[in-house]
């Protein structure tokens, strides 16, 4: 793994992604799951929130609507300005900066959280170390992410197809796993949830400007499994004549 070249696909994907993240025909998979996350964070109005990795804020806006003062961190500018645009209540403070070196001091939040950015970083483990770092004492991290099937070889055929989609996908953790590094950094786990979420093929590739012939793969590897081939750990159906596919979201709240 080359961290160079790592940060182009991430600024390549993030760059082209940025307007479809704010078109409520493509981004439901992140707005349908917001007040389910919300609910997790626990957000008090006046208290200090750093959402890591926050793309467009969709997170930290609802957080600074229910009257947190929000801090939105992401290295990808497009999304932050993408985000910039689409605030119609509460703003966050957008900085552009990356998870590995959070800007702050310690303990400076009394929150910090983070959604789907694990599976696109080198060092997941290292960033929640800096998470946890810039937490105060008795705060709340809150992680939200993708998990893995429980089969390793499975669970590598995933973080393939999910590759085709998005050049910038890494690996998604295995269930569990974040509760298990943040356990290890000193926090006491609160709780873990899991949602199973069935998304239909197509919208998902038109949201992550797929390139045809990753969103061909995608779908070649699909249709394999469902004649009975090689299990993709994509979950695959047809729904009156679409593709859907499923994943596992899993929310992981420590102190
Ligand atoms: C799938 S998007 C999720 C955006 C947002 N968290 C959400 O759930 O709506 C992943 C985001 O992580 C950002 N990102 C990836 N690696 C990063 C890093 N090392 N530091 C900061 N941001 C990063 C990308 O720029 C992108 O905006």
């Amino acid at each position: 793994m080359d961290p160079g070249k790592h940060d182009q696909r991430i600024a390549e994907s993030f760059g082209k992604q940025a307007a479809t993240f704010e078109d409520e025909r493509l981004n439901m998979a992140f707005t349908s799951g917001l007040p389910w996350l919300v609910e997790h964070i626990a957000p008090v109005a006046g208290e200090q929130i750093l959402e890591v990795a926050a793309g467009t804020a969709l997170v930290g806006r609802a957080l600074a609507d229910a009257g947190s003062e929000v801090v939105a961190l992401d290295r990808t500018v497009a999304m932050l300005e993408e985000g910039r645009r689409h605030t119609t209540g509460r703003a966050p403070h957008l900085l552009v900066g990356t998870a590995e070196r959070l800007p702050f001091p310690d303990g400076c939040f009394d929150a910090v959280v983070t959604r789907f950015s694990l599976h696109h970083l080198v060092e997941p483990h290292g960033v929640l170390a800096e998470m946890s770092r810039v937490c105060r004492r008795g705060g709340r991290l809150v992680v939200k992410d993708l998990v893995a099937d429980n089969d390793p070889a499975v669970a590598e055929q995933q973080d393939r197809v999910e590759s085709w989609r998005d050049p910038s996908h890494l690996r998604m953790p295995p269930r569990g796993a974040v509760a298990g590094w943040l356990a290890d950094l000193g926090h006491q786990v609160t709780q873990v949830s899991m949602r199973e979420v069935e998304r239909p093929l197509e919208p998902w590739l038109e949201q992550s400007v797929t390139a045809e012939d990753g969103s061909t793969l995608v779908r070649q590897a699909m249709e394999v499994e469902l004649a009975g081939g090689e299990v993709t750990g994509m979950r695959p159906r047809r729904r009156d004549g679409e593709l859907w596919f499923g994943q596992t979201w899993e929310v992981t709240a420590a102190r």
